[in-house]
């Protein structure tokens, strides 16, 4: 079994990063021979895709050029890693009410025509089914659903999604919600802890891929 644990918080001691920890911790317990991949988003520096990288992700890619090669070296990469993790842990801060800069900058590095979606006869479908996603998040304020703040979280939202178009549609989030400094921040980090132990726990029972229909 493989866990491809992702961090994207810009702080060496943050919240999301002692939830993706605690998270590897439980899942190495239930799987003392499996391999964990570290993807630190705030220590690889991820370019932005380019008018090359995206002609290069759009040709066929069996005649690639050496350099149109070497332009997709690290989406490539990424997306290997991807491919072979079972399952994926994401912690995400929120910035400015939706996902920090380097994880939109692995996204457009991941989300990749011809390697993790596809097209087929109904339109797109994504490749990476079958793989179990938890993504941990750490907010200042709160945005539970039903509430009025519920609105601005751009991030549960737009990573469902995006998650969602490249065929992992198994995400569970997980937020550690009123980290600013105040009375509530223990509590909703403790209640996160507890909730994520079930999730990594829950992570080994990893569902069979449904086959493609294309
Ligand atoms: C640049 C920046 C922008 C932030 N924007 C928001 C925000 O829009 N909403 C919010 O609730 N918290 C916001 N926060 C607070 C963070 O979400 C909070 O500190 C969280 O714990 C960050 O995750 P981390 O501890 O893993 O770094 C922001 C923090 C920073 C540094």
């Amino acid at each position: 079994m493989k866990l491809l644990r992702i961090d994207s918080s810009a702080r060496k001691n943050s919240v999301s990063r002692q939830l993706t920890q605690k998270f590897v911790e439980t899942w190495r317990k239930q799987n003392p021979t499996g391999e964990v991949i570290d993807r630190d988003l705030a220590t690889t520096h991820l370019p932005h895709i380019t008018d090359e990288w995206m002609l290069a992700a759009h040709s066929d890619l069996a005649k690639l050029t050496p350099a149109q090669r070497e332009t997709l070296s690290i989406s490539d990469a990424l997306v290997d890693e991807l491919l072979a993790a079972d399952t994926i842990v994401i912690g995400a801060p929120m910035y400015n009410l939706t996902i920090s800069a380097p994880l939109k900058a692995w996204i457009d590095q991941i989300v990749r025509v011809g390697r993790t979606v596809l097209w087929g006869p109904t339109g797109t479908e994504g490749v990476l089914q079958g793989k179990k996603v938890v993504v941990l998040t750490s907010r200042g304020g709160s945005f539970r659903p039903g509430t009025p703040t519920a609105q601005y979280d751009h991030q549960e939202p737009y990573l469902r999604h995006i998650l969602g178009f490249i065929g992992l549609n198994d995400v569970t989030f997980i937020h550690a919600e009123n980290q600013k400094p105040g009375e509530l921040a223990e509590p909703s980090r403790a209640a996160a802890f507890e909730q994520l132990q079930q999730a990594a726990a829950a992570a080994n029972t990893s569902a069979a891929a449904p086959e493609l229909h294309l």
